[in-house]
């Protein structure tokens, strides 16, 4: 099956936008001085909160997702409650494949898992790609979460990014060590190159439609590219993942890229067109900076130190946010200053404070409330 490129339409994209334009998080995201350190939690919407507990005892996850009122009130509640300077879609990276028709559910405790995992050329190549009227849910709950936001606060859309959906839908599910994905790409590249181009237009898709129903900045999630090696990334992702970014560029809205132990791979990462690189908590961010703007001065070799800056997003340990307010604080303080002296060393051009990955369930949401207070005090 050939795809037709997905067309985006920028002018609506920009007639729903809000006039948020000095929001902290996107001055950081451009490079500007915000008027406070801008943070948001990736997960901060969700098992954390009680209040999200209480709507999920009576509805399943994916039906919440597909439900435009809870979409909108899960969203909101960790703003709400934690002052966040941004609100991250409450959706699941498999939702434009749930919409798309593909069988599958989210398996508490477990995560995603796929009735007819994707193994063979006619598979990949049948795989359907989404439509932008199967996302009205979405697209609806994004018009509540906005009516529902401060003019200083921005609303983040995301979707998966390829090499991560394409590992639920090989392995079937959720997978510690992603063998079947790896053994499928190294035995039958064909094989992967055919599913990785049938994901592509669904991910644009996805991201296109959040941009146009007025999303303020994107998030591409590639959560297991860290168990690649740059070789292979760069074969077997890349490619991709930059078409993706160069799809999203006319939106002229921040594009941020982040995958967990990708250490090895942030230069990799940055090259393929994000404005803003997730760090995950193993690597210092003055150190990421480090690999960031090198990698992005190696790939144009011409062009000015400015174009090799990119704004930081990271990256608290979560487990730190079981260790005690002392604790908390001294390492909120010693991840920013790791941001300052990359920003001071001319390494980057901006810091939006998050964890190293998501929230985990057991967090006292208390823990995340003073983190907050002490980010925005730096
Ligand atoms: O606050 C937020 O971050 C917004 C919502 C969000 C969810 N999933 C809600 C969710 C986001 C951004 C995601 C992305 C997502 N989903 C990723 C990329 C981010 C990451 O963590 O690396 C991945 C890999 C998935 C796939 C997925 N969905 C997993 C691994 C799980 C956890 C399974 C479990 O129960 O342990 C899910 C389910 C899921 N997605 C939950 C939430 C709140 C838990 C569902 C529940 O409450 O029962």
């Amino acid at each position: 099956m050939t795809h037709d490129p997905v067309t985006l339409d920028v002018a609506t994209a920009q007639s729903r936008r809000r006039a948020a334009h000095d929001a902290p998080f996107l001055a950081a995201a451009r490079g500007d001085t915000p008027s406070r350190r801008p943070v948001w939690m990736m997960r901060q919407a969700g098992r954390s909160l009680p209040e999200y507990r209480e709507i999920r005892a009576h509805v399943g996850m994916l039906d919440a997702c597909f439900t435009p009122d809870l979409l909108s009130e899960i969203t909101l509640q960790p703003v709400r409650r934690h002052d966040a300077d941004a609100a991250i879609l409450f959706s699941d990276i498999v939702v434009p494949l749930k919409a798309a028709g593909i069988d599958l559910d989210i398996v508490p405790g477990r995560g995603p898992v796929v009735a007819q995992p994707i193994r063979t050329r006619e598979a990949a190549r049948n795989l359907p790609v989404v439509h932008t009227e199967q996302l009205q849910p979405v697209v609806e709950g994004i018009a509540g979460v906005l009516e529902g936001l401060r003019e200083d606060q921005v609303l983040i859309g995301f979707a998966g990014a390829p090499f991560t959906l394409a590992s639920y839908l090989v392995e079937g599910g959720p997978s510690k060590n992603h063998e079947v994905t790896k053994g499928l790409m190294y035995s039958q590249p064909e094989v992967w190159h055919e599913l990785m181009r049938a994901l592509t237009p669904s991910i644009i898709r996805f991201l296109a439609v959040q941009a146009e129903a007025g999303v303020d900045a994107l998030q591409l999630f590639d959560s297991w590219a860290g168990y690649l090696s740059a070789r292979d990334y760069r074969e077997y992702v890349a490619p991709y993942s930059r078409q993706i970014f160069a799809a999203l560029e006319p939106y002229g809205i921040p594009r941020i890229h982040f995958g967990v132990g990708t250490g090895e791979l942030l230069g990799d990462m940055a090259v393929v067109g994000p404005d803003v690189v997730g760090v995950d908590w193993r690597v210092p961010l003055d150190s990421a900076a480090e690999r960031i703007s090198s990698a992005l001065a190696t790939e144009d070799p011409q062009g000015s130190p400015e174009q090799r800056l990119r704004t930081l997003q990271g990256n608290l340990d979560p487990a730190v946010l079981f260790a005690g307010p002392e604790v908390v604080r001294e390492q909120v303080q010693r991840v920013c200053g790791e941001a300052d002296r990359a920003m001071a060393r001319g390494l980057a051009r901006g810091h939006i404070f998050n964890l190293g990955h998501g929230v985990l369930p057991t967090t006292d949401p208390d823990a995340i409330t003073r983190a907050f207070e002490e980010v925005h005090q730096q």
